[in-house]
């Protein structure tokens, strides 16, 4: 039976590589300050979910603790993803991750980028008066200027052709001047990405899909940098970590997704062995 994570004097600092059990709020107050390159993860959205009672003690008063613990262990340069999103409620959204990402700035955080998730397979839309709800927000935060960016491209419509035009002069006088030259057949990713929503074949309710942890890795770490997730559920941030040769540490508080994150990870369940989308 898993017993919640303690700070004995065996387990000093190397926490590297490891999932802990128990409140992300009293674990966070284990690691150094600016330790953490980078924190890939996505908290309980509202009250929407209850997952098994852990659910029960989410509120903006939790949230604020842990956005503290977060801006003290993330190195400087370091970026934090905060997936998420609204519950409707009583028929208005209740734009608490607006709220999350103005605390996340009042604590000095940099809002780098607020990027888009649309699920390419969203749930079928209830009748209400509003459109098809078919994203969460990626909240892209940094300690400072981002120390890492490796972006994704995209290949270019118009890659290898020649730009044969003319442009307005910049000196404010009128008058054009010519332009010659050839597209890149690369550019920078867009900030919306398209992903499918997880099969999910766990028993864990939100697992978010391994491309999406997998692309925010590749982008903002390098290989050997520290990954966390304070909000492990099924271990997916960890997972996508892992394979990209990156450290992790996770935090769980419900001792059955905890569970699930170790089967993950360490495989020991057999019905697990196809969990991991192929990207
Ligand atoms: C949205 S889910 C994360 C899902 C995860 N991204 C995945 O792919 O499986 C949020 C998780 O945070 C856990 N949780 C909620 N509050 C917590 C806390 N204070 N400390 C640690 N875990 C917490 C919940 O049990 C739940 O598994």
């Amino acid at each position: 039976m898993a017993t919640e994570f303690e700070l004995t004097p065996a387990k000093t600092v190397d926490l590297e590589n490891s999932i802990m059990l128990g409140d992300s709020e009293r674990l966070l107050k284990l690691l150094q300050n600016d330790f953490v390159d980078l924190t890939v993860t996505s908290p309980p959205y509202d009250s929407l979910r209850k997952y098994n009672g852990v659910g029960d003690t989410w509120c903006f008063e939790k949230f604020k603790e842990i956005a503290n613990e977060l801006y003290r262990v993330t190195k400087p340069g370091g970026v934090v993803v905060w997936v998420i999103n609204d519950k409707t409620d009583r028929g208005s959204k209740t734009g608490t991750s607006f709220k999350h990402a103005l605390y996340f700035m009042e604590l000095g955080f940099n809002l780098n980028d607020t990027m888009i998730w649309r699920k390419t397979n969203p749930m079928p839309a209830v009748r209400q008066p509003r459109y098809a709800d078919c994203f969460e927000y990626m909240f892209v935060f940094s300690k400072g200027k981002p120390k890492t960016f490796n972006p994704i491209m995209r290949k270019t419509k118009f890659g290898g052709k020649n730009y044969d035009s003319t442009a307005k002069n910049m000196d404010g006088e009128s008058g054009r001047h010519k332009l010659k030259y050839v597209v890149n057949s690369e550019a920078v990713d867009y900030n919306v990405w398209d992903i499918a929503v997880a099969q999910n074949k766990t028993c864990h309710p939100a697992v978010f899909p391994y491309e999406l942890a997998k692309k925010h890795i590749l982008s903002w770490s390098n290989p050997g940098d520290l990954v966390l997730d304070p909000f492990a559920g099924s271990g997916t941030t960890l997972l996508a970590a892992r394979d990209l040769g990156r450290n992790y540490i996770g935090m769980e508080m419900n001792v059955g997704y905890f569970s699930l994150c170790e089967e993950r990870l360490f495989g020991t369940k057999t019905c697990l062995e196809n969990l991991k989308e192929k990207t």
